[in-house]
């Protein structure tokens, strides 16, 4: 009996896919990177984007042919797509081959509806969830552990689909956390701790007793063993001297930083729902340049948010070309059903969006020439 998992996303969904192995390997189930030879085949979707919801589609509707091969394969989608009413009930009327799907906050009980599939089909969107503090991974990103600290994000940022299918801000207790990490540190295959979470910096403010995200970073490093920590992501509204003096002086701390930027302007910030100016995140920048002058910096923007006009476009070049990140994202807003900027006026044309996104991953291009 094989599986095969196919995973669009983030590295919270990558590290899911990890569960979702521990899973299906646990009922006995070995993996294939074929798809035509499984028995399970399970897709792990994200939303943020409507290319990236388009690509599943396109993914899953390809499955057709398999199954009329083998009726009895089970394909199950989960994740962030279908967390959402809408894409799960189009899943459900457009491909009647597919036998599950589920959100975000059933995944754990992926092996029971397995089960269940095998005699009829399963549909299950919780809309909330205990975090799942079962630890059972099966890890596959080499040297490299993913660790989760919390899930969901508060922040509500106007563009973005996140808050809707991953629910509110819950942090796991620091004690699980280490004893986690304790366990991957001693099986000894592991060189780097990557810890997960939407918006790290708000780690621990939900917890009683509360405990900072730097506090929790101190508590790692106390863990013997050759080990590095790194993090993802870190919000500029409220990121701290203390992490800035964490990731600066602790010798265990990769001296790397991803700082989602977004604009280099205020008045899109603001509409952005972002928190920040592009003052203040240029402080932090030239706060953490000064305490660490070998970090790498890396960001995220998003060009063509609603009335986002040519100089304000502008503005955002200013700031990567001010800044010098060592790498980029660029991403084209794509409105998202349900957000509040997919109901602004002022949606920028396609053609605009394409062109700036152009010119701003040429400019990464022009400065890490320069950088060399
Ligand atoms: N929680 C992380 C980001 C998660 S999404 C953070 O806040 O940093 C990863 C990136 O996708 C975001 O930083 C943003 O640049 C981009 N993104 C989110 N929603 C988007 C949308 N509707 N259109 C285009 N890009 C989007
Ligand atoms: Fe989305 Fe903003 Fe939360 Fe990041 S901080 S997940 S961009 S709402
Ligand atoms: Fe990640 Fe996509 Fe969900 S970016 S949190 S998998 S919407």
């Amino acid at each position: 009996m094989l599986y095969h998992i196919v995973t669009f996303g983030c590295q919270m969904n990558v590290h899911e896919s990890e569960k979702i192995a521990f899973i299906l390997e646990n009922k006995g189930y070995s993996v294939t990177d074929k798809r035509e030879d499984a028995d399970v085949i399970v897709f792990n979707t994200c939303a943020i984007r409507e290319g990236a919801e388009d690509r599943f589609f396109g993914n899953v509707g390809a499955l057709k042919r398999l199954k009329k091969a083998n009726p009895n394969l089970i394909i199950a989608v989960c994740g962030c797509a279908t967390q959402k009413a809408d894409t799960a009930e189009y899943i459900k009327k457009t491909f009647p081959f597919v036998d599950i799907v589920i959100g975000t906050f059933n995944l754990a009980k992926l092996g029971d509806y397995i089960d269940q599939a095998k005699n009829k089909r399963v549909f299950e969107q919780w809309q909330e969830g205990d975090l799942d503090e079962t630890q059972s991974y099966l890890r596959t990103s080499g040297d490299n552990a993913w660790v989760n600290i919390m899930q969901g994000c508060n922040n509500f940022c106007t563009y973005c689909i996140v808050p809707y299918v991953r629910g509110r801000e819950k942090s796991r207790k620091p004690e699980n956390i280490l004893n986690e990490i304790r366990q991957i540190v001693k099986e000894g295959k592991y060189k780097k701790i990557t810890l997960l979470g939407q918006n790290v910096n708000s780690y621990g403010k939900d917890l009683c007793p509360q405990m900072t995200f730097t506090e929790l970073l101190q508590e790692i490093s106390k863990i013997d063993g050759d080990f590095q920590i790194t993090f993802m992501t870190s919000h500029p509204k409220d990121i701290t001297d203390e992490l800035i003096k964490e990731i600066a002086f602790n010798p265990k701390m990769i001296k790397s930083l991803h700082l989602p930027a977004q604009s280099g302007n205020n008045r899109i910030l603001k509409l952005m729902n972002r928190n920040y100016t592009r003052e203040k995140y240029l402080q932090i920048i030239e706060k953490v340049k000064a305490l660490v002058p070998n970090i790498v910096l890396t960001s995220d923007f998003i060009v063509g948010f609603p009335t986002e006009t040519e100089e304000e476009f502008l503005d955002t070049m200013d700031l990567v070309k001010q800044v010098k990140f060592s790498s980029i994202f660029a991403f084209m807003y794509s409105p998202r059903e349900g957000t509040v900027a997919a109901k602004m006026e002022g949606q920028v044309p396609d053609e605009v969006k394409h062109d700036r996104v152009n010119r701003l991953l040429k400019l990464e291009k022009q400065i890490q020439k320069e950088e060399k």
